[in-house]
């Protein structure tokens, strides 16, 4: 995959400009490194297409937008912007042209990037070989391609500024905070979005459903999600760096994340990280949203039993009799808490399309699940995962037919 190539390139760019490198040089360095940590690649790279060149499609409920390219080419990149454009752009999200630009492009969150980091971004985007590449317009439905409309919405939900530190914190808390809330763009993922694609100050990382995509990112606030809370420092950065880890293993987009960008980042930065991850994980919004489907009622043992004999014949060679998985190769089913999540659109994800932790330099040949897509039928699916969700002392809701819904791609 190019994603895997690309990184190559970068890396060897990096060496190549280890000896004595001139300021300029070094903030390029620095460039390609906080390139990495906001993982811009990641979404203007089309699959299999030139890095940075952009043509990815991104679905939302809003259309499909198409990223642009970032290559310093004159005519179809960023090659005419100024230090000032690119600013205007990462931390106000005003194209050169004074375009407002969607928020699909996570610049709610890359405002809180220092200028000087903006500054060595681009410096480092602008040392890339260009490449001549017109990707086709987004497909924006009406009326939110109607592009000042974006004025308004902004009004309402976004403003800039660089982060703050927090004066009562460390320096490393500090250095966390900044890397969740600005580059790492977590909250695009983790927040809850209204209607119109915006997230509140109050869902701040309490977790959410990605547009476009049937999966749920979960709250890194809450301990019952993802919340970090009761693990040690090493341990979540363990799971930043290597996907996996003794309590969880990181799945779809979130493997995605860890491949294209957090395991390079600096083993500091990513103590940084997990630091504060900690710091913000809490135990009081508790269980009652949560609703309890206990196994209770004739019709459910039958159901039950049902997807007992399912998982036997399909996944217990794996997920092992108890649902105890093996260590370091299968995750565990029984007491994951990814299983038992209120949503249950990540483990319906993983039985339809299987998947593949992500691939890092610490676990580089993961073993994969295969797809049940095309081998379970959807009442099956719900009975497999009802059991699952509710087997070896887990509590989940019970899913129905209704829950799965095949007519979307997991797009990692
Ligand atoms: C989640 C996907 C995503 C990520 C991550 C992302 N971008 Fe983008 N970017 C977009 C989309 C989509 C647009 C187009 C928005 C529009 O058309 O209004 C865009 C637009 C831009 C533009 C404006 C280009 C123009 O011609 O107006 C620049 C510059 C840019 N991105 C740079 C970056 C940088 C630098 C990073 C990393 C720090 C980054 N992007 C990360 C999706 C992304
Ligand atoms: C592109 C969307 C996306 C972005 C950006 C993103 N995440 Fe996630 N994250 C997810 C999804 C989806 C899951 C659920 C899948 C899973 O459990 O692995 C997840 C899960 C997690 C988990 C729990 C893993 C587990 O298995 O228990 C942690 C911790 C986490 N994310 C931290 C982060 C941090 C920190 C950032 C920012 C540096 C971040 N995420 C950015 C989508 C995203
Ligand atoms: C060939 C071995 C294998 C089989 C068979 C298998 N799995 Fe998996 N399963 C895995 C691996 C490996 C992962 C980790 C993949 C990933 O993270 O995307 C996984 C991940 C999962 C997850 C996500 C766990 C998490 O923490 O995010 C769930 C849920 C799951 N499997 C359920 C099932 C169910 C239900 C079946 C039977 C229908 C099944 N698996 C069959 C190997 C298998």
């Amino acid at each position: 995959m190019t994603h895997r190539c690309s990184s190559v390139l970068l890396e060897e760019e990096t060496n190549n400009e280890a000896l004595n490198p001139s300021p300029a040089e070094q903030q390029q360095i620095r460039g390609a490194y906080l390139t990495r940590a906001g993982n811009c690649m990641g979404c203007h790279t089309a699959p299999g297409g030139w890095p940075f060149a952009g043509g990815r499609r991104l679905s939302t409920s809003f259309g499909t937008f198409v990223t642009p390219n970032i290559t310093p080419d004159k005519e179809t990149g960023i090659g005419y912007w100024s230090e000032e454009d690119f600013w205007q752009a990462l931390h106000q999200g005003k194209s050169r042209d004074g375009r407002l630009l969607y928020p699909a492009f996570p610049y709610t969150e890359y405002t809180k990037v220092t200028r000087e980091d903006a500054n060595a971004i681009f410096a480092y985007l602008q040392s890339l070989p260009t490449v001549s590449q017109v990707n086709p317009p987004s497909e924006i439905r009406f009326p939110y391609n109607f592009r000042p409309l974006l004025a308004i919405w902004r009004a309402l939900y976004f403003k800039a500024g660089v982060y703050a530190p927090d004066q009562s914190k460390n320096e490393e808390w500090n250095r966390g905070a900044y890397l969740v809330q600005g580059l790492g763009h977590c909250n695009a993922c983790h927040a809850s979005r209204n209607l119109l694609g915006a997230s509140s100050e109050d869902d701040t990382l309490t977790g959410g459903k990605i547009m476009g995509v049937n999966w749920y990112a979960p709250s890194l606030i809450s301990n019952l999600e993802a919340g970090s809370g009761h693990w040690t420092i090493e341990e979540i950065s363990e799971l930043l760096t290597t996907g996996v880890s003794k309590h969880a293993i990181a799945s779809g987009p979130m493997a995605t994340i860890i491949r294209q960008s957090l395991q390079h980042l600096s083993s500091e930065d990513i103590r940084a990280v997990a630091v504060y991850l900690k710091s913000i994980a809490e135990n009081e919004r508790d269980d009652t949203a949560r609703t309890h489907a206990p196994v209770n009622s004739a019709e459910r043992w039958e159901q039950f039993a049902q997807g007992r004999q399912l998982y036997e014949k399909y996944c217990q060679e794996c997920h092992g009799t108890s649902g105890e998985g093996v260590p370091g190769i299968y995750p565990p089913l029984a007491g994951n808490r990814s299983v038992i999540l209120a949503s249950p659109l990540n483990t319906i994800r993983s039985v339809l399309n299987g998947g593949y932790p992500a691939t890092t330099s610490a676990n580089p040949r993961p073993y994969g699940m295969p797809p049940f897509q095309q081998i379970l039928r959807e009442e099956e699916i719900a009975l497999i995962v009802s059991f699952i969700r509710n087997a070896w002392g887990n509590k989940g809701s019970w899913v129905t037919t209704v829950d799965i819904d095949r007519s979307k791609e997991s797009v990692n």
